[in-house]
């Protein structure tokens, strides 16, 4: 089975971030966070918080966005127990929202698997990235080299979105017609609002610079847009918004990286509601959030540490990499 990421404490939450959620993405963060899980006096502090306030992730970021040198631990340490009620407060009302337009490298071959028109709803859709998979181009490349290309029925966009696939995917080689979108999200992220745009800037690990560019040529693009996200809470909102997507399209709800977040009670409840509607539904998040999804997969679970698990309608359909930067696809169940 695969490793699984060990929040039983706060020190091994941070050890377990720095192994499996920065580890080989940030140098940076990794330090920060192994320096963070042996040191008892910073972990008391860090623990007083509520625990969904003590994920690693966004104290960093609070840490970040108020001005902590980032670097060795040393430093930051003393930074941040001089500042440790600015980070306090900062992160008691701040929440990770991190929204990668490149789940769109990954979501976009799912999407195309559904007749068309589609209405898309996205549950969690922070400031709503994942909401325009038709707006961006696309280059997958196979492990033999081979690129398959897509752009959006107008021509070229200026963001360009890289994708490896293994396992010979079924590439899209038209867009799908989106006639209808919304997002649904516990705290909407208002692209117009700097502060808003700059937190979700901040989310991106420091040395993912190409990362941070993708993000913000893709809000530029999204801002144009003016996308409609309702502040809602993933199960209790949904009924209403889908309600309202036309009855001539196939509605798709799609999670990404959301759901994760409810409790598990809440996130049976949102997956016996979403499976009893008249939609489809893909989801991408990390392995056993959907039960049937990772069921599904039988024994060919990968080693590696932090895959997703893309499912169209609670069935898996492949890994992928946790911000779509690899597509592996499954081989269709016999
Ligand atoms: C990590 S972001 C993912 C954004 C986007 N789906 C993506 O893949 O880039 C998770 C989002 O889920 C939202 N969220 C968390 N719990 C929620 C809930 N119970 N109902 C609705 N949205 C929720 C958060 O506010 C946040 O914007």
């Amino acid at each position: 089975m695969k490793p699984a990421e060990d929040f039983s404490s706060t020190a091994s939450w941070y050890r377990s971030f720095a192994t499996h959620g920065v580890g080989g993405y940030s140098p940076i963060y990794e330090g920060l966070s192994f320096g963070v899980a042996d040191d008892p006096d910073v972990v008391a502090l860090i623990a007083q918080l509520p625990r969904p306030k003590q994920q690693p992730n966004l104290i960093l970021a609070c840490a970040r966005l108020l001005g902590a040198p980032l670097g060795p631990y040393g430093p930051w340490r003393e930074w941040l127990v001089a500042n440790w009620d600015s980070v306090r407060a900062e992160a008691l009302v701040r929440s990770t929202q991190t929204n990668e337009p490149r789940r769109c490298a990954v979501l976009l071959p799912a999407l195309a698997l559904i007749d068309g028109p589609i209405a898309l709803l996205e549950v969690g859709a922070s400031g709503g990235l994942c909401l325009f998979p038709d707006r961006y181009s696309y280059d997958w490349v196979s492990g033999a080299g081979e690129h398959t290309r897509l752009d959006p029925v107008d021509g070229r966009s200026a963001l360009l979105l890289e994708c490896a696939t293994t396992g010979n995917p079924p590439l899209p080689a038209a867009m799908p017609e989106i006639v209808w979108r919304a997002g649904l999200d516990l705290n909407p992220i208002d692209l117009t609002d700097p502060d808003a745009a700059n937190w979700l800037e901040t989310l991106v690990w420091p040395e993912q610079v190409d990362r941070l560019a993708r993000i913000r040529s893709a809000m530029e693009i999204v801002r144009a847009e003016r996308p409609r996200i309702v502040r809602g809470d993933a199960t209790a909102g949904l009924a209403a918004l889908a309600a309202e997507a036309p009855t001539d399209a196939t509605l798709v709800i799609q999670n990404s990286a959301a759901i994760v977040y409810l409790t598990p009670e809440n996130r049976a409840d949102f997956i016996e509601l979403v499976t009893g509607m008249d939609a489809r539904w893909i989801s991408n998040e990390g392995p056993g959030i959907v039960p049937s999804a990772l069921a599904g997969v039988g024994e060919a679970v990968p080693q590696e540490k932090d895959e997703f698990l893309l499912a169209l309608d609670g069935h898996p359909l492949a890994w992928v990499g946790p911000h779509g930067q690899r597509l592996d696809w499954l081989a269709p169940a016999s």
